[in-house]
């Protein structure tokens, strides 16, 4: 795991706008796997920025797979998480609807849905790179704590923790969803390269808990630790409980050029 530890969340934006870029550049038709929340955002816009400025690499070879969506909302709900992700990144950057995934809430299609989404994932050659965000209790996507480590997409049940994190996108905690279908961590866990993004002080303790503490299903993100090639960026306020932060940094501000994210 890449620990890499930067100054403001305007920062963690440009450097994985940066990393998303370098792939799309280097693989036109590219898998991206993408998670909301308010996290990305930054980077979602500065995406966009580059597009519209004429600096950013072609975007209509791309196809993207969303981490995880509400169960019970009306169809095309503001909130819907495939809703969200069309108005704050794909469409923006011109990506066809039909090359803009997720997982299928729809009521009769519920048993079968988490299914279908893993056979979607895999007939498009998996995730080459899935952007991730935090909980503040260390779930990752909606994997919440005690999830299996070798999850498949399926129904989850969210924690009221969440669900109150969350109430700001509803107006109240009640408006939230309970359930929802979410990437498993077995799922995220073969996606070939995971990029973290935390920022802010509320983040502070999962992700320590993800980066330094034990591998475990108390707090799902840990498994980072296991991937072959996963990213970690944090702006100061995100790093502040790590304990080896010093080490971080200097690896960092040692890395060879030639070497990427
Ligand atoms: C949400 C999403 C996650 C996201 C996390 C943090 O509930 N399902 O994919 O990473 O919680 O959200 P935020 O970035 O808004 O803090």
């Amino acid at each position: 795991m890449e620990l890499v530890p930067l100054t403001s969340p305007e920062e963690v934006a440009r450097v994985a706008a940066d990393i998303v870029e370098e792939l799309v550049l280097r693989r036109p038709d590219a898998v991206l796997g993408l998670a909301t929340g308010s996290t990305p955002l930054p980077t979602y816009r500065a995406l966009i920025r580059r597009h519209e400025q004429g600096s950013g690499p072609a975007w209509d070879g791309v196809r993207t797979f969303n981490l995880d969506e509400y169960v019970g909302l009306p169809a095309g709900h503001e909130q819907s998480y495939l809703a969200t992700i069309r108005r704050e990144l794909t469409d923006p950057l011109g990506i066809d609807p039909a090359r803009v995934h997720g997982p299928d809430p729809s009521q009769a299609g519920l048993p079968t849905a988490g299914e279908r989404y893993e056979a979607e994932i895999a007939a498009a050659g998996g995730v080459d790179l899935q952007v991730l965000g935090i909980g503040t209790n260390g779930h990752l996507a909606f994997n919440e704590q005690g999830s299996s480590l070798g999850s498949p997409t399926r129904i989850k049940t969210l924690t009221a923790q969440t669900r109150s994190d969350n109430a700001r996108f509803f107006g109240s905690f009640e408006a939230v969803p309970l359930h929802v279908l979410t990437q498993g961590i077995g799922t995220i866990l073969r996606a070939r390269h995971l990029v973290l993004i935390a920022t802010g002080a509320a983040k502070a303790d999962a992700v320590a808990a993800a980066v330094e503490g034990p591998v475990s299903a108390s707090c799902p993100a840990s498994v980072l630790q296991l991937h072959p090639h996963a990213t970690v960026l944090v702006d100061a306020a995100a790093a502040s409980g790590l304990e080896r932060l010093d080490y971080y940094a200097e690896v960092y501000a040692a890395k060879p050029s030639w070497q990427r994210h």
